[in-house]
């Protein structure tokens, strides 16, 4: 038996709402008029709706979102995402986590991803209390979400994993260690380094790495740089895929794209493929293109 993991990220869902003068007082006037000069004609709507639509062709298939669901972290626009996830996605088959665009600035939990939490696997009944990092098992493969948001100075948009998440992290993967799963970590930044002095990228990665080397990983699952990225980790003489994902709503030359793994078991031994489910306007329809060989075997 097989299962289908689809990937999709950075959604940078439109804002409905316009914003008042008093929440854009701070790093928000920035991202606004960004978003209102730029990111609005690139990031849109129908995009999505269309892989959303691809995906729900098929059953049994479970999503990854890998953050930036929103753009300024206002209330409105999580609970707009909600409605829209809500709609396309079944409470068990999304796991989501966050991205910087999700911690815009300092925003309470509850008035944030909160609203999301349905797609969470939280342990604790705390309204307050911020979920990550999770753990769903879903036909042995577990999928650990992690939260590497955090605010940042405007222009910035790193990312950080409190050490406290990355104690509970080690706590997860030494309760699953010896369970033969297939385990995949979900985080937004990617876990290799990214942008001058990797100021665009997660700033205590090799804490995180020191902690996930020690474990076995199968698979690393990105977003943050819009586009598809293939990397590697070294555990434990294995070289473990890290795979970044495109925009899920940003078209580029006319295509839009995402990626689907096939992950199976066979004689007790892990087997996993890459496809990318490429959509062009032109003709209007989505194709399937295997790029194991060209990926991950390489
Ligand atoms: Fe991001």
């Amino acid at each position: 038996m097989s299962q289908i993991i689809c990937h999709i990220s950075d959604l940078h869902l439109p804002i409905e709402k316009k914003p008042t003068l008093l929440q854009l007082f701070n790093k928000r006037i920035f991202g606004f008029l960004n978003h209102t000069s730029k990111r609005k004609n690139i990031f849109k709507l129908e995009n999505l709706d269309l892989i959303f639509n691809d995906i729900n062709k098929s059953n049994d298939i479970h999503t990854v979102l890998t953050g930036d669901i929103v753009n300024l972290s206002l209330e409105d626009e999580f609970s707009s995402a909600s409605q829209l996830l809500d709609h396309h996605f079944k409470e068990k088959a999304l796991s989501v986590i966050p991205g910087n665009h999700d911690a815009y600035i300092k925003v309470d939990y509850k008035r944030s991803m909160s609203y999301l939490e349905k797609y969470f696997n939280k342990q604790n009944n705390s309204i307050d209390q911020e979920p990550f990092p999770y753990l769903k098992v879903i036909n042995d493969i577990a999928i650990i979400g992690l939260s590497s948001a955090i605010n940042s100075p405007p222009l910035m948009c790193w990312g950080k994993m409190s050490s406290k998440q990355i104690n509970t992290l080690e706590n997860i993967l030494k309760s699953i260690n010896g369970n033969n799963y297939f385990t995949i970590i979900l985080i937004h930044h990617p876990v290799h380094k990214y942008g001058f002095m990797n100021l665009k990228g997660l700033l205590n990665r090799k804490q995180l790495l020191e902690t996930i080397t020690k474990y076995n990983i199968n698979l690393v699952l990105h977003g943050h740089l819009h586009r598809e990225v293939y990397n590697f980790i070294k555990i434990k003489d294995k070289f473990v895929p890290c795979i970044g994902a495109p925009s899920s709503s940003k078209m580029l030359n006319e295509k839009i794209s995402y990626l689907q793994y096939k992950i199976w078991k066979k004689d007790d031994k892990w087997n996993f493929s890459v496809y990318r489910r490429l959509y062009d306007n032109s003709d209007k329809k989505f194709k399937t293109q295997d790029i194991t060989k060209s990926t991950i075997n390489v």
